[in-house]
């Protein structure tokens, strides 16, 4: 039998919100709506502006789940601790590959591009002068620093942009920008 008490039990409202298409129609429309209600708003876009008051993630969602799936596990990570709702941790989680943009590859070419590198050690800098797929996976493997400039020209946040550009290379990691938790946190919920 159900416990009584489990039906009357308040279920807490959530703190963060992301949504995945927040530029326009149904998507923008809901963004704005729960932002005014409060709700702590973060909203994937391809093109176009966010709305007011939103924090804005510039990129194709090829797979919006994967997306969605690190953004809660960091929140889930943080919640309680005192470092729980604090938006720049959650924008670390969702910006830190933005530079894989750059290259303007697919998810195969992405797969290529990250078996390349783990195969040659990342020492393929010269086939930046090549066109095509290799000048592609060449600017795949620089994704770091690309997505920290993307971050800093944006007018991110410090955190933010330093987590992009030292995530594959924590020995670059400043302690005083990133405490230790939220490091944790973001490497357990990135998959890549
Ligand atoms: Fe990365
Ligand atoms: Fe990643």
């Amino acid at each position: 039998m159900a416990d009584p008490a489990e039906s009357t039990r308040e279920t807490p409202a959530p703190r963060v919100v992301l949504i995945t298409g927040g530029s326009k129609g149904i998507g923008r429309g809901i963004a704005i709506q729960l932002a005014r209600a409060g709700y702590r708003v973060a909203a994937t876009h391809r093109s176009g502006d966010v709305p007011e008051g939103v924090l804005g993630v510039r990129c194709d969602v090829t797979d919006p789940g994967e997306v969605e799936a690190a953004f809660r596990q960091v929140e889930a990570a943080l919640a309680g601790g005192p470092h729980a709702d604090d938006s720049r941790w959650l924008a670390c989680a969702l910006l830190h590959d933005i530079g894989k943009l750059a290259a303007g590859l697919g998810i195969p070419g992405r797969v290529l591009a990250t078996l390349v590198g783990r195969a040659t050690d990342g020492a393929v800098g010269d086939w930046e002068e090549y066109q095509g797929l290799r000048r592609r996976i060449a600017l795949y493997l620089r994704h770091p620093e690309f997505g920290a400039d993307m971050i800093q020209l944006a007018g991110g946040r410090v955190e933010v942009a330093h987590w992009a550009r030292a995530h594959h290379d924590r020995a670059r990691l400043d302690p005083s920008l990133l405490p230790a938790s939220v490091v944790s946190a973001l490497v357990a919920a990135d998959n890549d």
